[in-house]
């Protein structure tokens, strides 16, 4: 199955453009930040242990997200609905999970990178609305959901999440620099050694139906 990755800072539009391509195509998401949230919610043991990290906006430690997706991954090999493709959506995002996806039997063969500057990402965040169980977002002006603070689908309420609160996105944005970006250069650097993988960058800043024309086209 061809597997993508999308890279990019905290509310560049990853899971938005994921969640288009899951309508409109079918692919499945793994996005290793609504898995960790679901753990919370259900006060798993990892929950327990991640809650807390989350919420002060720090990366979870290596060991535990390889944990939670090669379980993931496992489930999802045990459905034999036939699908086009996989993304994963803010995986990885440290050198270590890099090197460790190269192993999985699903290694991307595309990297997509959402280009967005600092001061576009807080007001993206901080007016961003979530449906907690499916992880289905809006923007309050960008983005808006059919009636005001309702998810779309079941017509449950929508909440802002607990790592949107503009302290909390400052240090998101001070781990995505020192762990994640390092990843844009990584990520290069294996597109030119090997032609098979491709990485493409967007301008995140555009209107969300422009970005998904250019992604969709290079899938
Ligand atoms: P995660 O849930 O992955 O958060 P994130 O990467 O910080 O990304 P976001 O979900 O905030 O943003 P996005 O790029 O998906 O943007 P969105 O489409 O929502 O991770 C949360 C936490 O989990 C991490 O901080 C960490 O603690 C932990 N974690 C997760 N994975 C981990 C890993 N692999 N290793 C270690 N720790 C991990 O868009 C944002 C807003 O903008 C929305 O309101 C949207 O409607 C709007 N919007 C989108 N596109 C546009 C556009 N083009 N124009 C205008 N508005 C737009």
């Amino acid at each position: 199955m061809k597997s993508v990755i999308l890279l990019g800072p905290p509310g560049s539009g990853k899971g938005t453009q994921s969640e288009k391509l899951c309508k409109e195509k079918g692919w499945l998401t793994i996005s290793t930040g609504q898995i960790l949230r679901q753990e919370i919610q259900s006060q798993s043991a990892i929950g327990l242990q991640v809650k807390q990290l989350m919420e002060q906006g720090s990366l979870v430690p290596d060991s535990i997200v390889l944990t939670i997706l090669s379980e993931h991954i496992a489930k999802l090999m045990q459905n034999d609905k036939a699908v086009p493709g996989l993304i994963f959506d803010g995986f990885p995002r440290t050198l270590a999970q890099a090197q460790a996806l190269q192993d999985f039997s699903w290694a991307p063969s595309q990297v997509h990178y959402f280009e967005l500057s600092d001061d576009v990402i807080v007001d993206r965040l901080s007016g961003r609305r979530v449906h907690p169980s499916s992880g289905r977002t809006y923007h309050i002006h960008h983005n808006p959901p059919l009636q005001e603070g309702i998810d779309d689908v079941s017509g449950e309420s929508l909440i802002q999440r607990a790592d949107d609160r503009e302290e909390v996105i400052k240090n998101r944005l001070k781990e995505y620099h020192a762990h994640t970006a390092p990843l844009i250069q990584f990520y290069q650097d294996v597109s030119k050694q090997s032609k098979q993988v491709q990485f493409f960058v967007y301008d995140a800043s555009l209107p969300i139906e422009m970005i998904s024309e250019q992604f969709q086209n290079h899938l």
